[in-house]
């Protein structure tokens, strides 16, 4: 079948399917046992939980690449090291333990010895459904839950009032102050606009003083925050005093691209979704 004609029928019959779907859909995201959360920083030093998943690829890997090669003693190894961290899941999160399929090692161990490896290999596919059943609901749930940045701990101090703020308060004050110097230069308001763009010039400051909340080094203020910033609010001061609303819509946009959709493109969607599921 040519590939036009072949997109044309496709069209035709998966459309109104697609429509059908598209108007009822519905997400739900299950959330994982609470005693998943010891498991991960802060409650841990390290990333426990992921680290030991990260081991469990690995040690499918070897063990699947060491029964092609016919290699009984190394297979075993690596067996035993699977086994080991397949289990600690239950270990680590009791309410899991009854999801998982303990006796496909022990199978798997027993054909190692005896060089069944075609049944082994086939016991290893099962065992790797039992891992996507288990991520199937709840992978993306936990890589949100627990390793999404937190920002609803994060304060912003004010250097001019000492005082601090939290992230939510402080966004929706940005946002106040840049709607307000693009009003104020719509009207011919050059003194308010240009008091507010003093005011979100302080609030970036301070804003900028947070991020080694999470960040100890200067780079990722600086890529967010640093000197294109205060190109484009220079800008933008300049079309104020100027009255040339155009240059400050157009420095201004610049400015709410490269620094608050940028950074929202990082952290916000993330955040959101982080409280979104920690919620009560
Ligand atoms: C009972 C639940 C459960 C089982 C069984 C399980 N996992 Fe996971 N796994 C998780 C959760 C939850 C995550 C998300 C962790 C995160 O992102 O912080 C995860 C994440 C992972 C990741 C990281 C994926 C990524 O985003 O890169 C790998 C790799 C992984 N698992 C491998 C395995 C393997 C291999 C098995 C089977 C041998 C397995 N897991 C069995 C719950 C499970
Ligand atoms: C609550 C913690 C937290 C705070 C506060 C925070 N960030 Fe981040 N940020 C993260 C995490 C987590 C990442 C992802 C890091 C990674 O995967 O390497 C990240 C990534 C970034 C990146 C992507 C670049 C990179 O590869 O590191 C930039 C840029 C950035 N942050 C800028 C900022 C700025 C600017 C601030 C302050 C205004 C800030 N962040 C505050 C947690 C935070
Ligand atoms: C650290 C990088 C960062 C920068 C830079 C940033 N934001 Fe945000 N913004 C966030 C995060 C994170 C959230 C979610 C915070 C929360 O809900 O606690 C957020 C939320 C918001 C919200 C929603 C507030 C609410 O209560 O729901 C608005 C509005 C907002 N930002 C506007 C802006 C504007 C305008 C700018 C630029 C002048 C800006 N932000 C710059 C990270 C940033």
């Amino acid at each position: 079948m040519n590939r036009p004609f072949f997109l044309f029928l496709l069209l035709l019959i998966g459309s109104p399917n697609l429509f059908a779907v598209e108007k009822d859909r519905e997400v739900t995201l299950q959330l994982p046992p609470a005693s998943l959360e010891k498991w991960y920083k802060p409650a841990n030093k390290r990333d426990v939980w992921l680290h030991t998943m990260f081991r469990l690829r690995r040690e499918m890997q070897a063990v699947s690449e060491y029964a092609a090669l016919e290699e009984p003693k190394l297979l075993k190894k690596w067996l035993a090291r699977l086994q080991k961290d397949y289990l600690s899941i239950g270990e680590m999160v009791p309410e899991w333990r009854d999801e998982l399929e303990g006796e496909l090692l022990e199978k798997m161990l027993k054909l190692a010895d005896k060089g069944g490896l075609e049944d082994l290999a086939a016991l290893q596919r099962k065992l790797g459904k039992s891992c996507q059943s288990c991520h199937k609901e709840y992978k993306l749930s936990a890589a949100l839950r627990y390793r999404a940045p937190d920002f609803s701990s994060v304060r912003v101090e004010s250097e001019e009032t000492m005082e601090e703020e939290k992230y939510g308060r402080v966004m929706s004050r940005l946002t106040l102050l840049v709607n307000r110097i693009k009003i104020a230069s719509e009207d011919g308001r050059a003194d308010t606009g240009v008091a507010a763009l003093d005011d979100l010039q302080q609030r970036l400051h301070d804003l900028g003083e947070s991020c080694s909340a999470c960040h100890k080094e200067e780079q990722q203020r600086e890529r967010v925050l640093g000197k294109s910033v205060q190109d484009s609010l220079g800008k933008v001061r300049e079309g104020l005093t100027a009255g040339d609303a155009k240059q400050v819509g157009r420095h201004v946009g610049e400015f709410a691209v490269g620094v608050c959709a940028n950074c929202h493109a990082i952290h916000r969607l993330q955040s959101d979704l982080r409280s979104l599921l920690s919620a009560e």
